[in-house]
């Protein structure tokens, strides 16, 4: 994006890319939505996406590409061992973090299995500022817990703090003197924050973390899954860099940190991950899960065309223009909630913009879902495919009771330079007025719920009809209208 001035004197963001190739969408009728939503048994991720209009699930393997990145695609090296394409994005990864060793796996969940398999031992605890949720369950399968010390802003859901996602370091050295060195398996940072918003993390937290953990001799792990966004905001929001190049920033990253890992589906726009170390040791503790878990070291389970992509995206990532749009349009997106009274998570953060369902359904209790039961509304009411970010997305305490997730959102990704300014406004249209009749959204209740990762898969019902209320409205307010 470029900030241009108009005549009038507004100062308005420009894309500085156009659209080569175009997918066809389909905005069904209300009532078809209420069907398909009620098939889905009340759940987005099992929704068809020829039933949706504006897929806003995840940002997850759904970014636009650039030319650049599928052409090299065409240059790919198939080999099973010693592909050149490795190399490539092997070099890519080292000239984007200066860290000495990649280890490719097929997606960022990936990573973390390879990561608990040689760091968590059972009874030990990794300390994070949050958890994901695969990390979570990945980490408690092999034994382990998660402790969460994100600053006390980071759960708030509206605030005006730049770097909400920090950890906070009064916490980490608080669990340090109650655990003690040989119980933490490692500590986190998720840069930035996924289930709070996506919230982001400073460089100096980021130096904070790493000297506290050198000093305490602690494994020092960041979730780079999110760093393009993280990097915007560093660049905006933390004066210190604000002239310092991106590169510079994401080695100096690679320097704090002993072990980076991401999710490329997301950082460098392609479908894959990696672990990256500069330390010898580190590395040969890691490196056999590769060829066990994911495929040869050279591939690690991935299709070398989308590593070529992938090397490709990584270098995109540090150009500024690629890196703004999505906290841009996330903006965009919340101010206009913002300007009707939409409760959203401020400031706005990366990722995507995310109501806060404890306030928008304050008249349902939280035993219902509260950010569940905005999500299959929004999709009634728009065509829009959110995902719940909230108690549903939370895992059950041992003893089998609820645990109730600190916030109930509902995430409305934006999936790098995919949508336009005019969809933004129909989202803005479409929740305004369903906030207007908010009371007429309902609550949820299980019907089928698995023991992990129940958001995946879980069954739901709407509780006393509401749906067919809702749409009833719909259709008495937009007439014959999509
Ligand atoms: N870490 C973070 C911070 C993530 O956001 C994700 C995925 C992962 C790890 C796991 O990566 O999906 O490649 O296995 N987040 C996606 C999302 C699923 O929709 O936010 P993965």
């Amino acid at each position: 994006m470029e900030t241009v001035k108009f005549f009038s004197g507004e100062q308005v963001p420009l894309e500085m890319h156009k659209v080569r190739m175009v997918q066809r969408l389909n905005l069904l009728p209300v009532e078809e939505r209420k069907k398909a939503m009620e098939e889905a048994g009340y759940n987005t991720f099992l929704l068809k996406n020829r039933d949706v209009f504006l897929d806003m699930l995840t940002d997850s393997g759904v970014n636009a590409m650039s030319d650049r990145q599928y052409a090299a695609m065409m240059l790919a090296d198939d080999s099973y061992a010693g592909s050149e394409t490795f190399y490539k994005l092997e070099k890519a990864l080292q000239d984007v973090f200066g860290t000495k060793y990649f280890l490719p796996a097929h997606q960022g969940r990936a990573c973390e299995h390879i990561l608990s398999k040689a760091f968590v031992t059972q009874g030990s605890v990794a300390l994070m500022n949050f958890h994901f949720t695969t990390t979570k369950a990945l980490i408690t399968e092999s034994g382990g817990s998660v402790e969460e010390i994100v600053s006390d802003a980071g759960l708030e859901v509206t605030s005006s703090l730049d770097f909400k996602g920090n950890i906070d370091m009064g916490k980490l050295q608080e669990a340090f003197d109650r655990l003690g060195k040989e119980k933490i398996s490692f500590v986190r940072l998720e840069a930035g924050t996924n289930l709070i918003g996506g919230q982001p993390i400073s460089m100096q937290n980021i130096r904070e973390v790493s000297a506290f953990c050198r000093e305490h001799e602690l494994l020092f792990i960041i979730d780079a899954s999110l760093l393009a966004d993280n990097l915007y905001f560093v660049k905006v929001r933390e004066p210190e860099f604000a002239d310092v190049e991106l590169n510079d920033i994401t080695r100096e990253m690679g320097k704090l940190a002993d072990i980076i890992y991401f999710s490329a589906r997301k950082l460098g726009c392609a479908r894959g991950g990696g672990i990256l170390t500069s330390s010898d040791e580190l590395y040969s503790q890691m490196r056999t899960l590769v060829p066990l878990f994911e495929g040869f070291i050279t591939y690690g389970g991935m299709s070398v065309r989308e590593m070529e992509a992938m090397a490709i995206g990584m270098y995109e990532t540090l150009d500024f223009h690629v890196i703004e749009q999505t906290p841009i349009f996330v903006k965009a997106l919340s101010d206009e909630f913002l300007a009707r009274g939409i409760p959203v998570v401020t400031p706005a953060g990366g990722l995507g913009c995310h109501l806060d369902a404890t306030r928008f359904c304050e008249h349902l209790p939280q035993t219902q879902y509260q950010a569940g039961a905005l999500a299959s509304a929004a999709y009634i009411a728009a065509g829009v495919r959110g995902m719940e970010r909230g108690t549903l997305s939370e895992q059950r305490n041992p003893d089998g009771s609820e645990r109730f997730s600190n916030m109930e959102l509902l995430r409305l990704a934006f999936p790098k330079r995919v949508f336009t300014l005019s969809q933004v406004k129909y989202i803005a249209d479409r929740i305004d007025w369903l906030y207007q009749n908010r009371e007429l959204i309902g609550g949820l209740e299980f019907i089928e719920e698995p023991p992990i990762l129940r958001f995946f898969f879980g069954r739901l019902k709407e509780l006393g009809g509401w749906t067919d209320k809702l749409v009833a409205k719909f259709r008495a307010d937009f007439g014959d209208s999509l």
